[in-house]
């Protein structure tokens, strides 16, 4: 079974400042095996290799117009689909990325990347977070410190620090740079359409800020194990591995899943027409809500990390 955002605890949990709650020293998301992610109109995952059970290569498919969905080739261990590009991090902790527009990826080694709708962030293996591409709005312009993931929005960016607090900067018309102030997160999801959302760390909760003109932005009871944020939409997989979703347009069709108990799932992408999760038996389904340019098909064969 694929392992998803398995939490490292490094040393026993201790109590902030404040006395609320706070991860351990040393928290950090194990993102490696993320290996699916729903872009805009593409989809890049990590291909499993028989035999081998970390990191592959890359396959996208979907809009190929400016060669986001043409990965080079390599093996990679973290995979992340923008808007006209995507990047990832390789099996030596270089990133690399496709597509129009990528930017200069900065020189070193990182621990995960996100790509946004035209920019993109990376944690770097020392913990800072350093971005490229667009910067219109300030989102190429991380806050300081130590992070511990990073998810880049449309104009915007989120951070999710080693205390599990999240700082977003850049673009804030729509509220997207307003996480909850004091709540403790162990993982985060910017959305390509102004709302993100995060998991919170003790209740598996998901609280979400931004846009909310579709209700995308409720808050939902968990507990759930991961959250993405798409767009005017978002979903969430609950401790049972069944997926909920709520806002608009929901791209996963909701009676298959209601109805078939089996379809349990390890992670779930959401992008802007279309949305894909790894089943626990490690197979890729994707759903499309729209003109999605087939990004919602799934090569044959095809068996992910
Ligand atoms: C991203 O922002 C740009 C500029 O505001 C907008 O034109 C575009 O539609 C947005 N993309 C999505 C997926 O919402």
């Amino acid at each position: 079974m694929l392992k998803l955002l398995t939490i490292s605890l490094t040393s026993l949990l201790v109590t902030a400042d404040q006395g609320s709650p706070s991860l351990p020293p040393g928290f950090h998301s194990d993102l490696d095996d993320i290996s699916v992610s729903a872009g805009h109109f593409h989809t890049c995952a990590i291909e499993s290799r028989p035999g081998v059970e970390f990191g592959g290569g890359i396959k996208c498919w979907g809009d190929d117009v400016v060669g986001q969905a043409t990965p080079p080739s390599g093996i990679y261990v973290q995979v992340s689909a923008g808007y006209m590009h995507s990047c990832a991090v390789g099996i030596d902790e270089q990133v690399k990325c496709w597509g129009k527009n990528v930017g200069q990826v900065p020189a070193g080694l990182f621990s995960q990347v996100s790509a946004g709708e035209f920019h993109s962030c990376g944690v770097m293996k020392d913990g800072s977070v350093k971005c490229w591409g667009a910067n219109h709005w300030g989102e190429g312009k991380p806050n300081g410190g130590d992070f511990v993931q990073v998810s880049c929005g449309n104009g915007s960016t989120c951070g999710l620090r080693g205390n599990g607090l999240v700082e977003c900067w850049g673009r804030n018309d729509k509220g997207q740079l307003n996480a909850p102030e004091g709540k403790v997160f162990k993982q985060i999801s910017s959305s390509l359409n102004f709302h993100a959302c995060g998991l919170e760390y003790e209740s598996g909760d998901v609280s979400c800020w931004g846009w909310n003109h579709r209700e995308q932005s409720d808050s939902r009871t968990g507990p759930f194990i991961q959250v993405s944020a798409g767009s005017m939409s978002t979903c969430a997989i609950k401790e049972d591995q069944t997926v909920k979703c709520w806002g608009a347009h929901q791209p996963i069709p909701h009676e298959s899943l209601l109805d078939d108990q089996d379809m349990i799932y390890d992670q779930i992408s959401l992008g802007v027409d279309h949305a894909c999760g790894v089943t626990a038996d490690g197979e890729l389904h994707c759903w499309k809500k729209g003109a999605d340019f087939g990004a919602h098909h799934v090569p044959l064969g095809f068996a992910v990390a």
